[in-house]
């Protein structure tokens, strides 16, 4: 299968082209580059030929003879998306609606979209599933409601989209992020041996590797069409959902000498547990290999190896909104996130 995967200089594109090299796709990966200056470490030597292009940008020939698309280009969690809002909605949802339509156009069969658990919000009574209502809280998780919404309708005998829920991603990637909750507390436990909560740390966090994650994508692109058509999945394992609390309780006890405190109740509210019995009973082949224990080794094995120094933990590279402010602010991107003409790379 030809698959073209967007977002692939990203922290979960940039593990899914060799996973699907490796099971005789070929892959052509999109990214504009925003986070190019962050690498953590060298992993496979297997990458996909990326085109450096916006996917505001995109045309028909670029998917001439594609397949199937992934498509994970998008300002990727809720701080990032309340940069600018405006343009999270350019991007994510015009963004991602007129790549699917295009798609459409151009006779791709199948359109894996990265949607995420966020869209369920604040709390509500016991497990929410694919069926329970949305609740979006921010322009970024109002976004994935409003591609799923609106990529549904194209779903004909021809058009095959699929929604993956994610809960939130943890573990290693070499375009490693730590503005997520378990990698940012591992992070912290490296470098400074302590992590002090504000809040009490009670909300709950549904977690799921980074490559459970692209299982689950090479799962629903193998998938006979009629399990995947036009369905939501939630992607993780009912056994990762966590309390923030115990995340850190985790890393604490992973990283050696790490002091751990807690605060009181945190301005963050949103707190939700999630149903992952869909994605478990109907796709075949899925099933969680991690959980957060093995996980926070992972990256303590890998910052060992590494010696990752507090400047590398900070550096903008790696955090999505510190490297995006950095952009506008050395005026690398105009207002509407494009690359200005004199950037000379970055
Ligand atoms: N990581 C998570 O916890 C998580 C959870 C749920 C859903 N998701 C979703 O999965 C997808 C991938 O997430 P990630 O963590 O790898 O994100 P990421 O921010 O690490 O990567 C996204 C990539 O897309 C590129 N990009 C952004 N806007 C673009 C544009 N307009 N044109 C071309 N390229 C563009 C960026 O340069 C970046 O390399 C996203 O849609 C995200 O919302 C992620």
């Amino acid at each position: 299968m030809k698959v073209l995967v967007t977002g692939t200089e990203g922290y979960l594109g940039s593990l899914l082209p060799p996973l699907l090299i490796e099971r005789g796709h070929e892959v052509i990966g999109v990214d504009t580059g925003y986070y190019k200056t962050g690498w953590l470490y060298n992993g496979t030597n297997i990458t996909a030929k990326t085109l450096n292009k916006d996917i505001r940008h995109i045309e028909l020939e670029d998917l001439q003879g594609v397949d199937a698309i992934v498509h994970m280009a998008e300002l990727s969690n809720d701080p990032t998306g309340q940069l600018a809002p405006n343009i999270t909605y350019d991007i994510n949802h015009k963004g991602s609606l007129r790549l699917a339509n295009l798609a459409k156009k151009a006779g791709v069969r199948r359109f894996v979209y990265m949607s995420s658990c966020s869209v369920y919000g604040v709390a509500t009574e016991g497990d929410v599933t694919e069926e329970s209502p949305v609740n979006p809280q921010t322009a970024y998780a109002e976004c994935k409601t409003l591609v799923e919404r609106d990529v549904k309708p194209l779903a004909d005998d021809n058009f095959s989209p699929t929604f993956m829920r994610n809960a939130t991603a943890f573990g290693a990637s070499p375009r490693m992020r730590f503005d997520i909750v378990l990698n940012n507390l591992a992070g912290l436990a490296w470098t400074t041996k302590q992590i002090k909560m504000t809040s009490d740390g009670t909300p709950w966090r549904p977690l799921v590797h980074a490559l459970d994650i692209c299982k689950a994508i090479v799962c629903t692109l193998e998938a006979p069409r009629d399990i995947v058509h036009n369905q939501i999945f939630n992607v993780g394992d009912t056994s990762n959902n966590y309390r923030v609390k115990e995340i850190a309780e985790i890393v604490a006890e992973v990283f050696p000498g790490c002091e751990l405190s807690f605060g009181t109740q945190g301005a963050d509210n949103r707190s939700y547990r999630v149903s992952f019995e869909k994605i478990n009973t109907l796709l075949p082949g899925f099933k969680c290999d991690w959980d957060a224990q093995r996980g926070a080794k992972q990256l303590y094995d890998i910052f060992s190896r590494i010696d990752m120094t507090p400047e590398v933990f900070n550096s903008p590279g790696f955090t999505r909104l510190k490297q995006l402010e950095y952009l506008i602010r050395t005026q690398q991107i105009d207002k509407d996130f494009f690359w200005t003409k004199t950037t000379v790379g970055v």
